[in-house]
């Protein structure tokens, strides 16, 4: 069974009571059970963690890369917060790895102020999937599933 690794940047531990009327009312605990059932609907393993730290999203995408070449992650489902906008090692990182990607947004970036309008992520991801709520995470689980095919 392959791996579905799910990452979150900043601030996306405060999910529940951060701007509920922008991002619901659930957590990112409630955000984990629901990928933990699409993984078991798609046959995935599920990896999900969450770093408000640049550097360490960047470590965890090179050990994504490593896990992708052995064969056991089928890719990576990313909510890059704020480093959307401003990362280049982020896009540096998911280039570098060559792993399929899918850039995840709860809101719908575009439909907000302009500086959310750049993404650094999109150009290196295989698909991108925003203004579902967090109910994204589980559909961008089944566009990943298939993209296995
Ligand atoms: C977000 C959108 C970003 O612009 C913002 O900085 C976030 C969350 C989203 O999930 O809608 O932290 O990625």
């Amino acid at each position: 069974m392959k791996t579905a690794l799910i990452l979150n940047g900043p601030n996306l531990n405060l999910l529940g009571t951060r701007e509920p009327q922008v991002y619901g009312d659930k957590t990112l605990a409630d955000v984990e059970v629901l990928c933990q059932q699409a993984c078991a609907t798609h046959g995935f393993a599920l990896d999900f963690r969450q770093s408000n730290h640049e550097g360490v999203l960047v470590d965890w995408l090179h050990e994504a890369g490593r896990a992708y070449a052995s064969g056991s992650l089928a890719g990576v489902i990313l909510n890059a917060g704020a480093y959307t906008h401003t990362s280049i090692a982020l896009h540096d990182a998911i280039k570098g790895t060559g792993i399929p990607l899918v850039e995840l947004h709860i809101s719908n970036v575009h439909a907000r102020e302009a500086f959310r309008h750049h993404s650094y992520i999109s150009p290196a991801a295989k698909a991108v999937m925003a203004g579902f709520g967090v109910n994204g995470y589980a559909l961008a689980i089944a566009g990943l599933a298939g993209l296995q095919a």
